[in-house]
């Protein structure tokens, strides 16, 4: 017993400073709220009231506080560190019926908002080319990406003749699966997918085709694309987010926070000095250690 006693106040004299640290280390504006459902939702992004986010490119929405949205893209995760926020966007499919007709089908457009061609001077948001993939799906598959003007684009395709052949491992090694980079610095890319026989030798076994930007932690061997849709499936898509343009850092960033400009996204990155912790975005966001 009196082994017990000493050993629960040894825990709690451990536990007792680290949780003032979390405690003082808001990630959001006072008297905002700081998540919506299970996602955080770290300042320069708020909801609630438009002060709580830097400005109306930063403001979303929680829709009955457990799904949180930007305009109608339903949003997965905001990460501080690597500058990045997840939102799900639909895919680009076609499906066949028996005859080789074209029944179902939608091209997509993968941009973080309609606001996108607004802002796209100032890129606050790219789609990452590091933490996304393109990926054609099917066995008859041409899967193209391309920039809104369709002035280059890129892609990959697919084929296996026998349903033996698909390969539902995490390989995506062109049977069944086929995927490749995302090109650097757009905010918005328009994809579509294409059959050179129109599923007529595969139909039996895999009558559409899809074509998909998706985050490369999304295991894509989860997705059963043999069968027939009627809707495009939404998938997981990273977009990299900086905060300013022109102006100097200072005008960005809290006290006590290091600013260095994102080549990518066209304008600055905070992150918090060594010896300090907290959300560097923020007035009084970085605190000691
Ligand atoms: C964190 O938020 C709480 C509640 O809004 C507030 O009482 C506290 O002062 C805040 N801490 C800091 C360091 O801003
Ligand atoms: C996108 O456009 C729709 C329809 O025009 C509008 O209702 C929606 O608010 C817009 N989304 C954003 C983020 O502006
Ligand atoms: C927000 O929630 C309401 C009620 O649950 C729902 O009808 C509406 O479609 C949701 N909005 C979006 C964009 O998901
Ligand atoms: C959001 O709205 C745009 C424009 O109206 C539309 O193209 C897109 O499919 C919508 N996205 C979702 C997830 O509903
Ligand atoms: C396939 O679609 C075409 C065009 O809509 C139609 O003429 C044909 O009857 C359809 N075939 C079957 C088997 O449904
Ligand atoms: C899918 O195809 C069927 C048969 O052609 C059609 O009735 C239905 O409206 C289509 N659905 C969509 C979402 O296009
Ligand atoms: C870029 O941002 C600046 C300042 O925030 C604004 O004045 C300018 O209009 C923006 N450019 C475009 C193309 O929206
Ligand atoms: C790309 O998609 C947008 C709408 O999402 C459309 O306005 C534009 O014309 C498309 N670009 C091409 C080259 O088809
Ligand atoms: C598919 O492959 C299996 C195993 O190699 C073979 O037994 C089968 O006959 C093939 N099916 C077709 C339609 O070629
Ligand atoms: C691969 O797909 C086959 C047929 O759909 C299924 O039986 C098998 O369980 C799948 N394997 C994995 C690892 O998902
Ligand atoms: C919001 O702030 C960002 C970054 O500071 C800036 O690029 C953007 O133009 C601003 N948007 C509006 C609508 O003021
Ligand atoms: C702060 O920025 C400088 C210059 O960009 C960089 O060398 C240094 O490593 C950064 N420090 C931290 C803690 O990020």
């Amino acid at each position: 017993m009196q082994m017990k006693l000493l050993l629960w106040m040894v825990v709690m004299m451990v536990i007792l400073p680290s949780s003032t640290v979390t405690a003082s280390s808001n990630i959001s504006l006072e008297n905002c709220p700081q998540r919506c459902g299970d996602v955080s939702v770290p300042f320069p992004f708020g909801f609630g009231r438009p002060e709580c986010a830097k400005n109306s490119t930063f403001l979303l929405e929680c829709n009955q506080s457990s799904s949180l949205l930007y305009g109608n893209i339903s949003i997965n995760d905001i990460s501080l560190e690597d500058g990045t926020i997840t939102g799900l966007i639909g895919s680009a499919y076609q499906c066949y019926n028996s005859s080789a007709f074209l029944s179902n089908w939608s091209d997509a457009s993968v941009m973080f908002n309609n606001l996108s061609s607004v802002i796209s001077n100032n890129l606050s948001f790219i789609i990452s080319p590091i933490h996304n993939n393109f990926v054609g799906l099917g066995c008859d598959t041409m899967a193209i990406m391309y920039n809104k003007e369709g002035r280059f684009g890129g892609g990959c395709n697919t084929f296996c003749y026998n349903v033996t052949e698909v390969r539902n491992d995490t390989s995506c090694s062109g049977f069944g699966c086929c995927q490749t980079s995302i090109p650097k610095d757009l905010n918005q890319l328009n994809i579509s997918v294409f059959s050179r026989y129109n599923h007529k030798f595969v139909w039996n076994f895999n009558p559409c085709s899809y074509a998909l930007v998706v985050a490369n932690s999304f295991d894509i061997s989860k997705i059963n694309f043999l069968g027939y849709s009627t809707t495009a499936p939404m998938y997981p898509v990273v977009f990299e987010w900086v905060i300013g343009d022109q102006h100097g850092c200072q005008d960005y960033c809290g006290p006590n926070a290091n600013c260095s400009y994102s080549d990518t996204g066209g304008g600055f990155r905070c992150s918090c000095k060594q010896g300090f912790i907290g959300n560097p975005y923020l007035p009084r966001g970085c605190q000691e250690i």
